[in-house]
């Protein structure tokens, strides 16, 4: 399978103007990329302009909401992103969580998203590392609340993105993750996803997101157990992630 290399804008940037820009700029510098599929998780308002700018990058949104139509004042469907060409979408970031997102949402979301016809990313990680290594545990939770009653070949569809809050670079006092951190919660989360799977089925995708950067992406790529990053701050300079994306591109075989 393809190694996947997600930029998440968040809530930048501030014009149509500059984000088309950011857009063809970044499709410009990966335009000799075969091997690793490439999506932006855009602000809602920019898809449809990026959408028609070019068709090598494809595009994410950054949430939906957990029912699939009807009277809910200033919300974004499911099938509103399918329908204007969207593939994915991520749901259960941790700045989202921190907003009020729980479990359970996520859980809805994701149900809809794949009926929609949507890739979920779903994002699982623990805020803070304990000695006792509860934070295991506590992304196993994560796993399994949001994961409950998907069924066993929908699972191969979704997208698990590890982002260790203490690592993203919107945390207070954040600290770096390496590689290793990555490498043993991939590992942690194929094993817990495996006991929900027959042999038929497929994994899913995991990749790391917490700070990636075009001096990092390497050894993550290499060492961190993962299919791919997701990319914040960095993916808003078009050089920078494109780089990450070269850096993937050239670490497959
Ligand atoms: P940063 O790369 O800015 O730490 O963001 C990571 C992230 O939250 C991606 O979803």
């Amino acid at each position: 399978m393809k190694k996947i290399i997600i930029a998440n804008w968040k809530m930048n940037p501030s014009s149509p103007k500059e984000a088309g820009q950011l857009f063809s700029n970044t499709v410009k510098l990966i335009s000799g990329v075969k091997k690793t599929e490439v999506v932006i998780c855009a602000p809602y308002v920019y898809l449809s302009g990026l959408k028609k700018l070019s068709s090598k990058i494809s595009l994410g949104g950054q949430n939906i909401f957990k029912v699939e139509e009807g009277a809910y004042t200033g919300e974004i469907s499911a099938d509103m992103l399918y329908n204007i060409g969207v593939q994915y979408v991520i749901l259960g970031h941790s700045e989202r969580r921190a907003l009020g997102e729980n479990n359970l949402n996520v859980n809805k979301k994701i149900k809809i998203a794949l009926r929609a016809g949507l890739t979920p990313i779903l994002c699982v990680g623990e805020d803070k590392r304990d000695e006792n290594h509860g934070y295991f545990n506590f992304v196993k939770n994560q796993l399994e609340e949001c994961l409950n009653g998907v069924q066993k070949d929908s699972l191969s569809k979704i997208i698990i993105a590890y982002e260790p809050v203490w690592a993203i670079s919107s945390t207070l006092n954040r600290r770096d993750a390496n590689a290793n951190d990555s490498r043993e919660m991939a590992i942690f989360i194929r094993k817990t996803i495996s006991d929900k799977l027959n042999n038929q089925n497929k994994m899913p995708r995991i990749i790391y997101g917490g700070s990636v950067n075009e001096r990092d992406a390497e050894d993550f790529i290499k060492n961190g157990g993962v299919d791919g990053l997701l990319v914040g701050r960095a993916s808003l300079n078009a050089k920078k992630f494109s780089s990450i994306v070269k850096i993937c591109e050239a670490s497959e075989r």
